[in-house]
């Protein structure tokens, strides 16, 4: 059974749900606030756990409540917390607004994913090296991100890179990178190619080759997505269900990646894999609640 490791944030979110985003200057009333476990590397995280996969988590969170809650929900879901530290500040929080077709917007404060540096990843690096993939995002600071690359490529370990949020990324971590995960907006910021169509995804994927990464796997929305490997573009048809949020829908895109490949499957299957779980994981509110278990994801698969 392949082991997988998540370097990354750790965050409360906040949500307020509403029929439409409010104009600069408007006060309008929501409709919900709801609190939710979040942050994109946690998210990756228990969505692998869901699946049923061997997951440890490394990042930190603060010492308040919000972190008592998360510890204890990764204890019962059975992520491995040894490279979780609590720093003497809050846990991250990700604001966050869902309109009526489910579209979000997000404010982060990270509060202790700013301490996840280098020297904590270096501290941390048995359970990186030990594993057979890392998943990485960009929530902590880019030392902690390229170090932990650097400690996976080193190790054999699979390095799977959701370019999210969008930040300039060095040509050092790319050349760590096995499989980029960038949706349209990032793929556009990282290579400056906006893939509007078949053309354009063909040319992000190979801008993002020439950058240094093996694989790029550029997501598509409920379109699903696009692999560009070997000078070759590959359409991977999303599924149509009935969102309520979707938040998160691309790190559990990642960790249905990350686990499909785990478990043998083809490139390709394994992005066939990955929309089915992120398709599911929109049904539901907040950022981890959709998320599937694996009989669930094959039932969509199967076409049930
Ligand atoms: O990708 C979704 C996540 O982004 C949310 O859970 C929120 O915490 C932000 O980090």
């Amino acid at each position: 059974m392949s082991r997988f490791c998540v370097a990354g944030s750790i965050n409360t979110d906040l949500v307020t749900k509403t029929p439409r985003f409010p104009k600069p200057g408007e006060t309008m009333y929501g409709e919900r606030f709801s609190t939710f476990t979040g942050g994109k590397g946690a998210n990756q995280a228990v969505a692998l756990a869901k699946l049923g996969a061997d997951v440890a988590m490394v990042g930190m969170t603060g010492n308040d409540i919000y972190a008592d809650d998360y510890l204890a929900y990764f204890k019962r879901l059975g992520v491995d917390t040894r490279g979780v530290e609590r720093a003497e500040t809050s846990t991250g929080i990700a604001v966050i607004t869902v309109d009526g077709r489910g579209e979000n917007s997000i404010i982060i404060v990270p509060g202790a994913n700013a301490k996840v540096d280098k020297d904590y990843i270096l501290k941390n690096r048995g359970i990186i090296e030990g594993s057979d993939y890392l998943l990485l995002q960009l929530e902590v600071p880019m030392d902690a991100v390229v170090q932990a690359a650097r400690s996976a490529s080193e190790a054999g370990t699979v390095v799977i890179l959701d370019p999210a949020p969008a930040v300039p990324i060095s040509g050092e971590l790319l050349k760590y990178v096995d499989i980029i995960t960038p949706n349209e907006t990032e793929a556009e910021i990282l290579t400056g190619v906006k893939p509007a169509d078949e053309a354009g995804f063909a040319a992000a994927g190979q801008r993002l080759i020439e950058m240094g990464v093996k694989t790029a796997v550029l997501k598509a929305g409920n379109r699903g997505a696009y692999v560009f490997a070997d000078s070759t573009l590959t359409h991977v048809e999303g599924f149509v269900v009935t969102a309520v949020d979707t938040t998160a829908a691309g790190d559990t895109f990642n960790a249905g990646l990350a686990f499909g490949l785990g478990r043998g499957l083809s490139m390709i299957d394994a992005v066939r894999f990955a929309n089915a779980a992120a398709a599911i994981s929109t049904t539901k509110p907040g950022a981890q609640d959709g998320m599937p278990s694996l009989e669930e994801t094959e039932r969509l698969l199967a076409g049930a």
